[in-house]
């Protein structure tokens, strides 16, 4: 019986499990929005001011100041596949290698010069140089980067996400500040245990 089913039944059956595979965006939810428990539903529940103040203050003494918008910040955001950041790069700061687990990132530069890139899953790297109103696509789970070309002059991008929770690896983190083994790392980067403690000391804490 069921080597005769329906000639139809594979091909659905490999679309399913590959929908299944990719599928992963935020869940929908089955109402307008999610009122945290305790919150009052009025408009500031949706209202998040002050940037203003990030936007004009620039970045502080880091390479790199991030200031996220996601559910943490606007729990209201919970089912709205929606969340955002703003990016102020210091003169020489870099947005170290990451991904997204959740989301592809669009990036829209307000100011300055940034060299933006990511690698694909055939470990094909593709990088642009952005000016000032250029948008850039990092898509959804890839390993990228941004690094600011000037040195000198800060750089101030604006990210939108298709996820309320992103969420950020870091791969310098993820792989020596994780406190996965060295033998491991050593084996893995076809390297010895010198060198690898030299990249877990920078990337630790
Ligand atoms: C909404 O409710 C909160 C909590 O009671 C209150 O602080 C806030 O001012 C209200 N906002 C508006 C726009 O009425
Ligand atoms: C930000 O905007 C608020 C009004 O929403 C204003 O009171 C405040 O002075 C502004 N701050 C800066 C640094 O522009
Ligand atoms: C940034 O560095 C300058 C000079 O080193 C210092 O005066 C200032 O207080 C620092 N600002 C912050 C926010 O750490
Ligand atoms: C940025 O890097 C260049 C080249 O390494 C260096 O000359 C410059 O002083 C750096 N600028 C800052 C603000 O660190």
């Amino acid at each position: 019986m069921a080597s005769k089913s329906s000639p139809l039944l594979l091909p659905l059956l490999i679309l399913f499990l590959s929908a299944l595979l990719t599928a992963r965006a935020d869940p929908d939810i089955t109402s307008d929005f999610i009122v945290p428990p305790g919150a009052q539903l009025n408009s500031s529940l949706f209202t998040l001011a002050g940037l203003n103040q990030t936007l004009s203050g620039g970045p502080k003494n880091t390479s790199l100041e991030i200031t996220k918008v996601s559910q943490l910040e606007l729990p209201v955001l919970a089912g709205q596949s929606v969340s955002l950041a703003i990016l102020q790069f210091a003169p020489n700061g870099t947005n170290p290698l990451h991904t997204h687990p959740r989301s592809a990132e669009l990036l829209l530069l307000l100011q300055g010069t940034l060299s933006v890139g990511f690698v694909d899953s055939g470990n094909r790297a593709y990088t642009q140089v952005l000016y000032e109103g250029d948008v850039f696509l990092f898509p959804k789970g890839l390993v990228h980067f941004q690094t600011n070309l000037s040195p000198e002059l800060p750089a101030v991008a604006v990210s939108a996400f298709g996820s309320s929770n992103a969420g950020l690896v870091s791969l310098p983190k993820a792989l020596f500040g994780s406190g996965v083994g060295e033998g491991v790392l050593a084996n893995s980067f076809k390297t010895d245990a010198t060198v690898i403690e030299t990249l877990v000391s920078a990337n630790m804490g």
